[in-house]
Parts: structure tokens; sequence; C-alpha cells
């Protein structure tokens, strides 16, 4: 052999299901060992060494994912210093700023790739690289379909943005400067200069948004590596995580710790009470559950009122804070937040590296405690997610109080109904509009049925009329998800939603709603009678197109509050080998 390796060996002594390709030496074994050295791959690599998929996530069009490429380097690295085999394949990326109509629309059909590209391959075990918000739970939701060895490479978040001498967020800063621009307090050329400044290097969002709080969450659930969640982009750690990430999955799969063996409900327990301290994103509610669904994991809504009622804020970032994620990292990062709140947590919870997330993060230091804040004096009060019921919201809506307005945790309006987000759009500029600071927005179809694909809108823009009296929040409902960097007093994913026939779709102008967050209550004060009666008036809306993807996910997604996977993915089939192609 040009290599000098002689011959292949038979590895049928060797653990891990790609020695069912590398193998045999027949007509088969030779196809799928002769094509794979048109990569230059010498004899040795098929002799049963580990076989690691890299699960590259890298698009032109995910920009927070646009380094993936350079990274996966790094990883194969660490995979050929420990002796195992590195593949990297590509699967559906979600660049959450260009697709339309909304990423979540294609979360569980990008699911679906990693699932089937996993499990079609020889794979003894995975290394998922995520970044860009909806990356994170595609990947492992179809990683925990197949139940091989798994472990997370998180990207990494952007350097912080800088505009003239302020560090400026992603998400959070855009919203201000527009407003800025429309109420004539900042000009344009200055605006394109923000442009320029907020995403100055790779690297996903670095405010406290839906990929940050992702990243904490991999971390938490003891699927990264310890600091893996705030490490910059563009720091030369994240490519050192990234080469132990390489050199570890090769001892996984050697020990055999697969990923239902990390992902217990102890794991998705601690994650819920991280979320609380680190004050993350309500989008973690749905990903969190739709992963623990593929694993047969019983995770309800009322875990997260349970665990994150009385979890301290004590994360000082934007959307509700000032700094970002490189001053997080600095400050210490989350092993640093896990110490503050270890007497919450479980602490034998097994994490990747083989050890508990105590043992990783009990000699953690903070560095600035005006980032991360200590448990008895915290940044906020509470920064868990409530769950409110009601006739309203029979299986549950969310609202997170610490970006509320306290006021309006008790309150009763009358109903501001918008049909649909078009219907908002067309409606909400209106002068003539009949609406007062005391009312309630309530916008109906924008949830996984409905818009579909349960898009970031829930956290309405008020009415100019309303702006103009200085008020900044109003009680907004809505079946809707909210963008991780935005904050206000809203209802989210109201459950059963408007287009499922929930009781949403009901409501009219003029009706009056009550929102008792004491009382965990969300209640239409409309009688049943007269419900019943809106009910045989009410007809489903239609969708935009009628086919394909959207026909299967429309017809088989399931409602807000189990994790809006589709029916037929939930739960798992683990990676057994497929028969022969040929
Ligand atoms: Fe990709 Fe925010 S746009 S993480």
């Amino acid at each position: 052999m040009a290599d000098g390796n002689g011959s292949n060996r038979n590895n049928d002594n060797k653990p891990g299901r790609s020695k069912a390709w590398f193998g045999p030496m027949d007509r088969d074994g030779f196809v799928h060992r002769s094509w794979m050295r048109n990569q230059g791959h010498p004899t040795h690599v098929f002799d049963g060494r580990p076989v690691i998929g890299i699960c590259n996530t890298w698009s032109e069009l995910t920009p927070c994912n646009g380094h993936f490429r350079e990274l996966a380097e790094h990883v194969k690295r660490g995979v050929y210093e420990m002796g195992g085999f590195p593949v990297e394949f590509p699967v559906m990326s979600l660049g959450e700023t260009l697709m339309r109509p909304t990423t979540m629309l294609f979360r569980n059909l990008a699911s679906m790739d990693v699932e089937e590209s996993i499990r079609a391959n020889p794979m003894d075990g995975v290394v998922l690289l995520t970044g860009c918000d909806k990356t994170t739970p595609s990947l492992l939701m179809g990683a925990a379909s197949c139940g091989l060895p798994t472990i997370v490479c998180s990207g990494g978040p952007m350097l912080n943005g800088k505009f003239r001498d302020r560090d400026i967020g992603s998400g959070t800063s855009v919203w201000e400067f527009s407003e800025d621009v429309r109420g004539g307090k900042m000009t344009l050329a200055d605006f394109m200069d923000a442009e320029a400044g907020m995403s100055r290097s790779a690297g996903h969002c670095m405010t406290m948004g839906t990929a940050s709080t992702m990243a904490s969450m991999v971390e938490a659930l003891g699927m990264g590596l310890p600091s893996n969640a705030a490490i910059p982009a563009a720091d030369s750690r994240r490519k050192v995580v990234a080469r132990m990430v390489g050199q570890r999955i090769v001892d996984m799969v050697k020990e055999n710790l697969t990923i239902d063996k990390i992902l217990t409900k102890e794991a998705f327990e601690n994650a819920i009470m991280v979320n609380g301290a680190i004050g993350g994103s309500t989008n973690a509610v749905v990903h969190l559950m739709a992963i623990a669904g593929r694993l047969g994991v019983e995770l309800t809504l009322d875990d997260w009122d349970r665990l994150g009622r009385d979890m301290p804020c004590l994360v000082n970032l934007m959307p509700s804070g000032k700094y970002l994620m490189e001053d997080f990292f600095y400050a210490g990062g989350l092993p640093a937040v896990i110490k503050e709140i270890g007497d919450h947590l479980h602490k034998d919870a097994l994490t990747v590296n083989g050890q508990s997330i105590w043992e990783n993060s009990k000699d953690a230091v903070c560095y600035d405690r005006d980032v991360i804040f200590e448990k008895e004096k915290p940044f906020k009060d509470s920064g868990g997610i409530v769950v409110l019921r009601g006739n309203l919201a029979p299986t549950g809506a969310i609202l997170k109080p610490s970006a509320a307005t306290e006021e309006l945790l008790q309150h009763r309006g009358r109903a501001i109904v918008f049909e649909d987000i078009d219907h908002f759009k067309e409606k909400v500029n209106d002068p003539d509009l009949d609406v007062n600071p005391d009312d309630v927005l309530v916008l109906k179809n924008c949830g996984p049925k409905g818009y579909p694909g349960f898009p970031e809108v829930g956290n309405l823009e008020l009415p100019p009329k309303i702006l103009a009296q200085g008020i900044t929040d109003m009680v907004r409902i809505s079946d809707a998800r909210m963008s991780g960097t935005a904050y206000g007093t809203v209802v989210l994913h109201t459950s059963p939603e408007a287009a499922a026939g929930g009781t949403l779709a009901l409501v009219r102008d003029g009706d009056m709603i009550e929102l008792d967050v004491a009382g965990r209550g969300l209640h239409l004060e409309v009688s049943d009678e007269e419900l019943e009666r809106r009910r045989a008036e009410w007809s489903p809306p239609t969708g935009p197109i009628d086919r394909g993807y959207y026909k299967l996910y429309t017809d088989h997604v399931l409602q807000a509050d189990t994790g809006a996977d589709l029916d037929f993915l939930v739960g798992n089939s683990g990676a057994p080998v497929p028969r022969e192609s040929h």
C-alpha cells in the first residue's frame, strides 16, 4: 500500500458501529473504504478506531456560524491526537437574520437532517458545532434521537459591539437606535456607523439573547466543556475548546458515554435553574422541552415555574442589564454562576468531561461583581419564567417577570385584537385606533401552526399614540415567541394557539382580560356559552403554502406547551446500523 500500512485489518473485535462499514474485507468494505480514500485517507484510519462525525452548521447565510470551517479543523486536530478518525459533514443551517418567515419553522426540519445523517453514516460519536439561535436545539434534538456519544462545541459570541466610545449589543442596541432615528435623536449616518461596528468579529449575538442562552444551556446540561458558553469566537481559547472537544469525544466513545446518560431529568432541572440565574431567553422553554421529548424525559411547563420561581438573576447582561458576553467571560463565565447557585442544583449531574457539574464549577472564581452578582445580593430578584393558566390559556402561557413592568403583573384591561401580524401592522399606526394605556393588546395566529412557524413577534410595538403619552409598556398577549433580546409585560406561547382553535381565537375587541401573575392566572371574562357560540362561527386560517414541508409542519406540529416538535419526531430510534446500500 502507498501509505506503507499493509492491508486492512479486520476489526471485528473492536467496538463501534463504524466497523460495519469499514471492517468487512469484501466488496462492500471495498466500496466504503475506497471512495473515502479519494480524500487522501491512509489505511490505518479504517482499523476500527472511533469515527467521529463533526456536524457542521457552517453557512455564509448563517453569519453567526461563518467561522465554523476553521473551528472544525481544530476539532479534527483533537480527534487525531487521540487516535480517532474525524469526518466532517454539513447539515441544514438556520441563520436567524436572513431566513423567512422564521427559522423556528425549520428547527424541526434541521433536526431531521441531523438525525438521519448520523444514523445513515459510519459514526461512533458526534461533535455538534452550534451557534446561531436554532442551530443549537436542532442539532441536540437530532442527536438525542440517535443516542450516540455526543458533545457540543459552541461557536462563541462576537466581541463586544463598538459605536464610538460605547459598547453596543446585538439586537438590543439595534431596536434602540432604530427608535432614535425615528424620533430624530440619531442621524442616519450615525446609524450606519453603528451598523458597521456592532458585528465586528466572528460569532453569534453577544447579548444574553437566545444564542447565548442556548450556549449556556449546553454547558448547564453538561453537554459542553466548562466555559464553553462565553469564550468569544475570536478568542484563541475558543480554538482550544474545539481541540479539547475533539480529544474528549474519542474517549467518550471508548467509555460509551452516550447522550442519554448526560441528558437526564436532573440535567434539565439544572438547566432551568441556570436559565433563571442568567435571566435567559424565553425561547429556552420550547427548545429544552423539545430536546427532552426526544429522550423520553418528562419535562413540563410546571417544572419551569417550580424551579425558576425563586431563582434570582445574577447576570448583568443586555437585554435586561448592561454588559455583554465578552465581559461575562472575563468575569468568570458560566462556571462562576453555577458555583453561586450550586446549592440549588443537582450537583452530581454528569457532564461530557466525565466529571459532575459541581466538580467542574466548585472552584470557579468571579472576577467582576458588577457583571456576575452574588446570590445573596442578586442583580434582579427573579430571572425565571412564570407559567399562566386559565380559560385563555388552558394548557399554559409564559411570561418573564424580570422583563416586565412590576405594576402590570396584576392587571385587568380591555382587549384590542389583531387577527394576525398583517392586521397588526396595518392597524397599529392608525391615528384613529381606539386604544388606551390600560388596554391589553392581543395578537392571534402567530403560534406554530398560525404564522406558520412560531415567530418572534410577541413583543408587539406599542401604538404611536401610546408612545406619545410617554408610556413604554402595556400588557400584550399572543401565541407567538419573543426575541431573547426583547422585554416588556408580554404573555407568550399561549396554548392552544389561535390557529388550533384555542380560546385566543375567540377573543374580540372590548372583551375584558385579567392577568394575575401572582395567582398564575390568565382569564378572558366571557361566558362559556358565548365562547361556544363564537367557536361555532370560527374557522381555521389557511396558510400561505399547502404542500411540501410547510404542509408536513402544519399537519404535525405540536403546541408550544410541549416544545413545538413534530408529533412523529418525539422519541428516539437509536442508531442501529441500517441495511447495506448496494
Ligand atoms: Fe445569530 Fe443572533 S442572529 S445568534
